[in-house]
Order: C-alpha cells, then structure tokens, then sequence
C-alpha cells in the first residue's frame, strides 16, 4: 500500500515576546528557576485580536505556497487544537474560511498536546484508502488565552503559535511509516480545563473559581511523561526494525527539556540529532511538533531519505508517535 507523505509545511508565531523576566513581574518565580525546570526562556503571545484560525491561517498560507498548490485543492483540513476560536463551529471551518479552500471538509481534533500526531494518524489513514487526497493538518493554539496568568505552576510553561503541513499519496518509499497513538483516560485529572463544557457550564461560580483556565498537576504528568515517552519511541523504532543509530532526527513535543533529554538518553541520541526549540516558543501543545517541523525543513536539518521520529504526550491522558522518511 501507498504511503502519506508531507510535501510541504509552514509555521507561524505571534510577534509579541514574553520573556522569563516579563514573567518574574507577574508572579513568583524567577528566569532561574523556569530555565532549570523547563529549559523555557521566552514564549510568544497572540494579540487581543488574534484567535487560534489566525494563527493557523498565517501558518497554512506558507504551506500552501510551499506545496505549489491553491486552497481549492485541498479536499479535507483538520485542526489539532485545545484553544479553538469558539466551542463550536471547528477552527477548521474558520481556516477553510479565510484560506478560500471552498472543496475541503473540514474538522478538529482534541487530543492536546499529542493533536497533531492524532491528526497525522487520521490523514494518513485517509490518504492510504483514497478517501482523500490532499489534506491541510495543523496545530495552532492560542494557550495564552486559557492560561491562568495568576498561577505559576502553569503560566510560565505554555506560548502560543501554530505548524501546518500538506500531506498527499507518496509516489515511491518516502512518506509516513508508521503512526501511533494511545490515550489513558483514567489519568484525565492531570491535566484539564474544567470550565465551559457541560460537567462545568460557565457560571459566574465556574468564572470565580477560575475554572475557565488550563489546571495541571505538573510534577506527576512529569514522571508519567518521561516513562510513557520512553517507551513509546522504542516500541515505535521496534515495531519497524529499525535502530536508534538510523535515526537522522527526533522531533518531540516541546514541553521540558528534562523530558526531551531522557527519551534522547534512552535512545542513546545524541542532542544534535534532537530538535529542540522550547527555549524561544515554550510549550505550545498541538503546535509545537509541526513548527519544529517546519524549523528542521528550512533549517535543512532533514534531507531526502532521512528517518525522523515524532513523538508527543499530553492531556487526556494521550500519546503519540509517528515514524517518517522524509
Ligand atoms: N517558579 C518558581 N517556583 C515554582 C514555580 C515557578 N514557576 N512553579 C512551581 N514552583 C515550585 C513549587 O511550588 C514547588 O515548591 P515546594 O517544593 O516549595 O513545594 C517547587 O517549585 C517544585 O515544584 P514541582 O511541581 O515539583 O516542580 P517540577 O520540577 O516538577 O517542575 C514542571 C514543574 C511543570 C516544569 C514539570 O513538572 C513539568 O514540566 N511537568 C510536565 C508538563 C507536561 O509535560 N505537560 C504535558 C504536556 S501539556
């Protein structure tokens, strides 16, 4: 069977710089800490006028150029978001909308910080039947305006941005391997925005509560992060015979530099061959795999025939991985 293959990707931030000293002015914490914890020294901020479709526009637009195709070739767009611009319609009928891609479908997906790789997994397995055959994938995220700016424990990890790619049929080996996603909802606690969905419609309660804001339980999402990932992307390299060393790339969801460094140590990866960019854009969920992504094409870190593994986590619990040559 054929297989998917990105042709083309693009990646958009917001101008606005939020620097650990910004932060330091905010609450109670200091550029020290957060670069020890995190590896974090800035992180972008959309505008008051910008929603999660803006982002996702200015990053699908360099995608589109890129592939050397028009919005009305696109048959489907799928959104990877936890901060869409509204509960409903989708940030993908937004998209659709300001992009001009009038024969595309489009929908969301919701599987935070592991949303693009759900979505690369859905795409491929669209294009591999022929249900579709040129499709949008994005994760744009605006976590700026879910972050509670009061607390601490979360509001110096998260930025905002957004990552697109176009994925089409492969016409030879190239393309996507394998996908992988997993999700583990007894752990749901971890990580959750509990306002605005009908367990918690908003109230003036929810609003006083401050239940309208991203709650995380970080040291023990930490320590089932580094677990779960490690084992993912082995378990990913086994289940396609292949070893470590073959690996040109890894591409993971930048949320902590701790995390990234023990799933490099456990493939015996050398740092160079680990893209790492939490340190200007944070943690930006569904965005940051495509926008590193992006960053490796234009930066010329992958060529042609290369092997690149993605892997993500987040809440839910989810997780996933996707194996690629380039
Ligand atoms: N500045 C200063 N101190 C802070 C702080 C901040 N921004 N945030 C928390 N602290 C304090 C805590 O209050 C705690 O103080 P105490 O020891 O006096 O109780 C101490 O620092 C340690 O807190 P802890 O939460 O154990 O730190 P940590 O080493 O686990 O780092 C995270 C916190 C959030 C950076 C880390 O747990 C993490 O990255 N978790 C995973 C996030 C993730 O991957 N999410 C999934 C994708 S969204």
């Amino acid at each position: 069977m054929k297989r998917s293959r990105i042709v083309s990707t693009g990646a958009y931030v917001p101008e606005t710089i939020m620097s650990n000293s910004d932060l330091e002015k905010m609450v109670d914490t200091s550029d020290e800490w957060i670069t020890e914890r995190t590896g974090i020294k800035e992180r972008r901020i959309a505008s008051k006028e910008q929603a999660t479709s803006d982002l996702a526009y200015e990053a699908s637009k360099i995608a589109i150029e890129r592939a050397g195709i028009t919005p009305e070739d696109i048959d489907l767009i799928i959104v990877a978001t936890i901060s869409g611009d509204m509960p409903f319609p989708s940030t993908a009928c937004f998209l659709q909308e300001k992009l001009g891609a009038v024969n595309a479908a489009g929908f969301d997906v919701n599987a935070t910080c592991s949303g693009f790789l759900y979505a690369l997994h859905i795409s491929n397995g669209m294009i591999k039947s022929g249900l579709h055959k040129r499709i949008l994938v994005v994760g744009a995220e605006t976590l700026s305006k879910i972050t509670d700016w009061e607390d601490r424990t979360t509001c110096v990890i998260f930025g905002d941005g957004a990552g697109a790619v176009i994925l089409e049929p492969s016409e030879n080996d190239r393309g996507v391997i394998s996908t992988h996603i997993n999700s583990d909802g007894r752990l749901w606690e971890l990580i959750n925005l509990p306002g605005g969905g009908s367990r918690n419609p908003a109230s003036d309660e929810t609003i006083k509560n401050r239940l309208h804001y991203i709650k995380m339980k970080g040291n023990e999402t930490f320590k089932v992060a580094v677990r779960t990932l490690e084992d993912l992307a082995v378990r990913t390299l086994e289940v396609n015979n292949l070893n470590p060393s073959q690996l040109s790339l890894l591409i993971p969801h930048q949320a902590n530099m701790r995390i990234i460094q023990a799933t490099a140590d456990r493939l015996k990866l050398p740092m160079e061959k680990v893209l790492v960019n939490l340190q200007l854009y944070g943690n930006t969920s569904a965005a940051s795999i495509p926008i590193a992504l992006h960053e490796a094409v234009i930066s010329d870190k992958i060529k042609e025939g290369d092997y690149i593994l993605l892997e993500a986590f987040g809440g839910g619990l989810t997780w996933a991985s996707a194996l690629i040559k380039w």
